[in-house]
């Protein structure tokens, strides 16, 4: 593990003052996010994308608080030097305040996450406001927002156009005012989300929004192929293909089974064994007297 401090919100400000760009990955489990943290990834969000990626679902609208706080303590489990953002999941930060806040408590004190990321612009920037007020650092969402993906009609690129774009802009603003301490801007344009990161005093952290934002984020699965049938998608890098290496493995696994290549004589416990090793956890040894 590198040892690092974790980052905050002032260091992020700092660092798009001095152009040094913020990278973020989502993670959704112990591993995923310790394997992030050894790399020396600066933040993490346990994104609703778990809903697609890890659950199966067809867009994030059934992720739940409960969902995000079980992957949302798993991650703080393998990430403990690294500044965690979670969702709130849809719908949860729409009624009164009391009850945003609720959910905002349950996904610090039990997810043990630093920050909260909401989805949308202007609209929510009373509910940010709010959130900040309580002491909770807010990361912005807009452009292509998935949860509104009903309202918008489907994945589309965002800030196509002047009057798209300055509206953009103007959520963006909004956010800032309210206090969030950067913004994903998601599917925007390339000229849309420069301008807005040149306007902004805080940082852009881009998805699908081209080179002139402060940061990038990335699906963890994407990045890494990991998953049965990947879906080219035109602002993905893929740096690994998890998904070939996970698939070839198993299928060797079931070859040297069915024809009792493993287990092989180094496999086997015998009847003087002493030492049992790591058997499972964190280096955890148990050992025989
Ligand atoms: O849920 C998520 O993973 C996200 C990223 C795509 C930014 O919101």
């Amino acid at each position: 593990m590198t040892s690092k401090h974790a980052l905050n919100i002032v260091k992020m400000k700092k660092m798009k003052q001095d152009n040094i760009p913020i990278t973020m990955i989502t993670a959704y489990d112990y591993p995923s996010a310790s394997l992030a943290e050894e790399a020396g990834i600066d933040i993490i969000l346990v994104g609703d994308s778990l809903g697609n990626v890890v659950l199966g679902y067809d867009t994030t609208i059934p992720v739940t608080v409960d969902d995000m706080v079980y992957h949302s303590r798993a991650v703080a489990r393998g990430a403990g030097h690294t500044f965690i953002v979670t969702d709130l999941p849809f719908m949860t930060y729409h009624g009164s305040a009391d009850e945003t806040l609720r959910q905002v408590r349950r996904i610090m004190q039990e997810g043990h996450a630093h920050a909260v990321k909401l989805e949308g612009g202007a609209e929510i920037a009373s509910t940010v406001q709010t959130i900040v007020q309580a002491g909770v650092p807010v990361l912005g969402h807009i452009g292509l927002t998935p949860q509104s993906v009903n309202q918008i009609g489907g994945y589309r690129i965002q800030g196509k156009d002047e009057h798209d774009a300055r509206r953009l802009l103007e959520d963006a603003k909004a956010l800032e005012q309210a206090g969030a301490f950067a913004i994903v801007l998601e599917l925007v344009t390339e000229e849309a989300a420069a301008a807005i990161s040149r306007e902004l005093t805080i940082p852009t952290i881009g998805i699908g929004a081209g080179r002139g934002c402060d940061g990038q984020v990335l699906v963890f699965h994407d990045v890494l192929k990991y998953t049965s049938e990947y879906r080219e998608k035109k602002f993905v890098k893929t740096y690994a293909d998890l998904g070939e290496q996970i698939r070839s493995g198993i299928s060797t696994y079931v070859q040297e089974v069915k024809t009792r290549a493993f287990p092989a004589e180094q496999h086997v416990f015998t009847a003087d064994e002493k030492l049992l090793g790591s058997l499972y956890g964190k280096g955890k040894v148990d050992s025989q007297s």
